[in-house]
């Protein structure tokens, strides 16, 4: 059965809901967080912050897909990129993004509605293409990286894995479904290595054990904090912990 053919909603079906059911637009200046916002926030600027280590980003012309309302987009900006056009297939994620443009005078920043898997750029227009935490809202993950890698030289995404941990907890009928009702498509790493060698790109991965807490307990969420410091030391040094509880990666190539 093909990737497509086993997802419950059609491809294109999947792709119009997507499309609609982001609403948008908010307003970046009166963002008020609550603790598990902030923990989110947390857990998203490492991420970020954790695969621009080794990465020359610096004067670099980035292309960033699925970007939603485009607060990575500014951390890549904030952190050197030269420019970053951003992709998105939902108009209210864009009109968002627009209104952070704005606010923020993100004069380097471009938006664009396109297809991830159908991107509207020649070939190598980007030195980097990044994805982060949108692969899994695609229906087809060779179509998207095949298109990064096609029009960017160089490709960074940081995406859910389906480790052994989350497949035990949708065996529970935890984590089956996401908020508008899309089946996350989570990445598994046989398919990116095959897609990786396809296009002869070497391929760096590093996996993280992000808790996947979604309550407002302060309380809980510094243990669960703690707790996943630990966790994270162990799985650089353990390739069975990895597939355990590698919940995150970073892959790059
Ligand atoms: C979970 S959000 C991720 C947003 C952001 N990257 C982040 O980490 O917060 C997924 C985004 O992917 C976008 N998306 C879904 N399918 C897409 C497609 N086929 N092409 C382009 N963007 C798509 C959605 O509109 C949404 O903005």
């Amino acid at each position: 059965m093909s990737e497509s053919e086993s997802n419950h909603i059609s491809a294109e079906g999947t792709k119009i809901l997507e499309s609609e059911s982001w609403s948008g637009p908010l307003d970046h200046d009166n963002k008020v967080n609550s603790a598990k916002e902030s923990y989110a926030d947390r857990w998203d600027e490492f991420l970020v912050l954790s695969c621009l280590i080794n990465s020359d980003l610096v004067g670099k012309s980035v292309v960033n897909v699925g970007v939603g309302h485009g607060k990575e987009a500014e951390l890549l900006l904030s952190k050197g990129a030269g420019s970053v056009v951003l992709v998105d297939i939902a108009p209210g994620q864009l009109k968002s993004a627009l209104i952070r443009k704005y606010q923020h005078g993100l004069d380097n920043l471009e938006l664009v509605r396109c297809d991830a898997e159908r991107l509207c750029f020649k070939d190598h227009t980007f030195d980097i293409g990044f994805i982060k935490m949108a692969l899994h809202h695609f229906p087809n993950h060779c179509s998207a990286i095949s298109e990064v890698f096609r029009v960017a030289d160089k490709v960074v995404f940081i995406d859910i894995m389906n480790c052994s941990l989350t497949k035990f907890l949708n065996k529970l009928g935890l984590f089956r479904v996401e908020w508008n009702g899309s089946e996350p498509n989570r990445l598994k790493i046989e398919e990116v290595e095959k897609i990786f060698a396809h296009h002869r790109r070497n391929l760096t991965i590093s996996y993280y054990f992000v808790p996947p807490y979604y309550g407002d307990s302060v309380a809980l969420l510094s243990i669960i904090e703690r707790m996943s410091r630990i966790v994270n030391t162990m799985l650089p040094r353990s390739h069975t912990l990895s597939r355990i509880f590698g919940n995150v990666a970073i892959i790059s190539g």
